[in-house]
C-alpha cells in the first residue's frame, strides 16, 4: 500500500521503517527540513537500536520530504504521527495535530484511511473527524481511525514486530477501516483489540498511567523498605512471582521519565479533572515520582557532610538506557539538582547529551574521565556498559569510595569485594 507517515519523531520514524520492512511505499513527512536533509542523507536523526540498519535496508520503499504536497495524492493511508507534548497546565498541546488537519484538509481528493497514531486524549479522533467535516472533506473520502502505538523507546523495533496487541478504534459506522488496518499489518501476528475511537485512546492513556502507577508503587515502597533494612529488590522479585503481578515495571530508582508517561499521566489527570472526576490516585502517582528525586539527594546528604569540594561522578543523563532521548529524564533532574549542592559533577552518558549544563556540570567523553579523582561515582541510568564495569578498576581511579546506585541495577556483592562501599535507597 502506498502510505504517508506525517511526523518523522521517534515514533514516526519506527512506524515508517517497520511499515516498509512489511513491503509497504512509505512516504515520511517532516517540517523539520534539518531532520529529513539528514534522512536523505543517509543519517537518521535519532537513536534508535536497529533503526538505520532498518531505513538503509528499505531506502527504495522509503521517502523523506518536507512537504505534504509531494506525496499525498497517490497515498491511501495517512499516519498522523506529531508531536503532543503537555502544555504549561499539563494537558495535552494538540496544536501539530491541528496544523495537521489544516494541511491535510485541502488535499484530500481520493479516499484516505486517516490513522491517528500520536498520543491524544480521549475525544480527539472524534474531534479530528469533524474538524475535516468543517473543513469541507467530504465524507466519502475518508474515515478517521485510532491506532496507538505501545512503543518503548530502545526497543520500539522489536515492540512494533512483536505487538503483543493491535489497538484499533474505529468510528461507528465504519465498516472499512479495519481491513485497510489488517492489510497494512499483514506479517504482524498479534491479537486486535477493536474499539470506538475514545476506547483506543483511553486504552492507551490508561496502559501508561498502570506502568506509571506499578513504578511509583515500588518506589513508594522502596522508602518503607529503606526504614526497615529491607532490600527492595528482595520486594519486588517476592511479588513479581504473582503472574497477577508480574515482574515487569517493578525496578525502584530515580522515577520514571520520557517523552511519555510524565505528559500521559498529567494529561489523564486533566482529562478526568475536565469530567469533574478526582483522579486520586493518578496525583499519588506523579507525587511520588516528583519527589522520588529528593529522597536520593537527602540520601547522598547523609554520606558527605560538605558538597563544595566534592567531585561526583554522574553515568547516565538519558532517561532510560538505549535511547539518546533526555526528555523529562530524571538522570538530567538529579543532576541539575545535584548541581545545586555546588560540588563538581562529571556526567557520562553512551549517548544523550546535556543540553545547556550548570557551569559546575561538565559531561566528558568516556567513564574513565568522568569517574577520575571521583569522591562518589553515581548510577543514574541503567546503561549495560555501567552495570558491566570493571568495579577494581573504578576503585583505582576513583578517590572516595562511594557507588550510589540510583537505579537499583548494580549488584551489591561485586561493588563490596574490591573495597568500595554499594549505597543505594531501600537497599536494605
Ligand atoms: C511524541 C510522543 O512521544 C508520543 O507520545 C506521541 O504519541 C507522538 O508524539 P515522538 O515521535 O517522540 O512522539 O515525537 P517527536 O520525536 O517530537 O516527533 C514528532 C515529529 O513531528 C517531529 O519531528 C516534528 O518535527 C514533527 N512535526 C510536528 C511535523 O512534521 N509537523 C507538525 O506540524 C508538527
Ligand atoms: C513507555 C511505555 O512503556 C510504552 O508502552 C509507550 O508506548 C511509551 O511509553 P518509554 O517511555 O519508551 O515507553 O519507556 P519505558 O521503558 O516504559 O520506561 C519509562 C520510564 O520508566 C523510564 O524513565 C524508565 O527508566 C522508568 N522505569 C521503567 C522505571 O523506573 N522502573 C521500571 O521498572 C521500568
Amino acid at each position: 500500500m502506498n502510505i504517508c507517515v506525517i511526523g518523522s519523531g521517534y515514533v514516526g520514524l519506527t512506524t515508517a521503517a517497520v511499515l516498509a520492512e512489511l513491503g509497504h511505499e512509505v512516504n515520511c513527512i517532516d517540517k523539520n527540513k534539518q531532520k529529513i536533509d539528514m534522512l536523505n542523507n543517509g543519517k537518521v536523526p535519532i537513536y534508535e537500536p536497529g533503526l538505520k540498519e532498518l531505513i538503509d535496508k528499505n531506502y527504495n520503499r522509503l521517502t523523506f520530504t518536507d512537504s505534504l504536497d509531494d506525496y499525498i495524492k497517490r497515498a491511501s493511508v495517512v499516519f498522523i504521527c506529531v508531536g503532543t507534548p503537555s502544555l504549561q497546565d499539563g494537558s495535552t498541546d494538540l496544536s501539530y495535530i491541528e496544523a495537521v488537519i489544516d494541511e491535510l484538509a485541502n488535499r484530500i481528493h481520493s479516499y484516505k484511511t486517516i490513522v491517528t497514531k500520536s498520543t491524544v486524549p480521549p475525544g480527539t479522533n472524534e474531534w479530528i473527524y469533524n474538524k475535516l467535516l468543517e473543513k469541507g472533506v467530504s465524507p466519502e473520502l475518508f474515515n478517521i481511525v485510532s491506532n496507538p502505538e505501545f512503543l518503548r523507546e530502545g526497543s520500539a523495533i522489536h515492540d512494533m514486530f512483536h505487538a503483543d496487541k493491535i489497538v484499533v478504534g474505529l468510528r461507528s459506522g465504519d465498516h472499512q477501516s479495519l481491513t485497510v488496518l489488517q492489510k497494512i499489518y499483514t506479517g504482524i501476528n498479534a491479537p486486535y483489540v477493536i474499539t470506538s475511537l475514545n476506547g483506543a485512546e483511553m486504552i492507551k492513556y490508561a496502559s501508561n498511567a498502570f506502568l506509571a502507577t506499578k513504578i511509583s508503587f515500588i518506589n513508594e515502597i522502596s522508602r518503607i523498605c529503606e526504614a526497615f533494612q529491607v532490600d527492595v529488590n528482595d520486594v519486588a522479585k517476592g511479588i513479581g512471582l504473582d503472574p497477577r503481578i508480574g515482574p515487569h515495571f517493578l525496578q525502584a530508582g530515580l522515577g520514571y521519565g520520557g517523552s511519555c508517561f510524565p505528559k500521559d499521566v498529567k494529561s489523564l489527570e486533566r482529562t478526568a479533572l475536565s469530567k469533574n472526576i478526582q483522579p486520586y490516585l493518578l496525583q499519588a502517582v506523579q507525587t511520588v515520582n516528583e519527589t522520588q528525586i529528593d529522597i536520593y539527594i537527602e540520601k547522598l546528604k547523609t554520606l558527605f557532610s560538605d558538597f563544595t569540594n566534592l567531585k561526583i561522578a554522574v553515568l547516565g543523563i538519558a532517561f532510560k538506557a538505549n535511547t539518546d532521548d533526555t526528555r523529562y529524564s530524571p538522570a538530567e533532574r538529579f543532576i541539575r539538582h545535584l548541581s545545586q549542592l555546588d560540588c563538581e559533577i562529571h556526567a557520562y552518558d553512551p549517548q544523550a547529551k546535556l543540553q545547556n549544563p550548570p557551569r559546575n556540570v561538565m559531561q566528558k567523553e568516556s567513564i574513565t574521565a568522568a569517574i577520575r579523582d571521583a569522591d562518589c561515582v553515581v548510577i543514574a541510568t541503567d546503561w549495560n556498559e555501567f552495570k558491566q564495569l570493571d568495579w577494581l578498576e573504578v576503585k583505582q581511579l576513583m578517590k572516595g569510595t562511594i557507588i550510589f546506585d540510583a537505579r537499583n541495577c548494580l549488584e551489591r556483592s561485586k561493588i563490596e569485594k574490591h573495597g568500595l562501599h554499594y549505597v543505594g535507597v531501600g537497599r536494605g
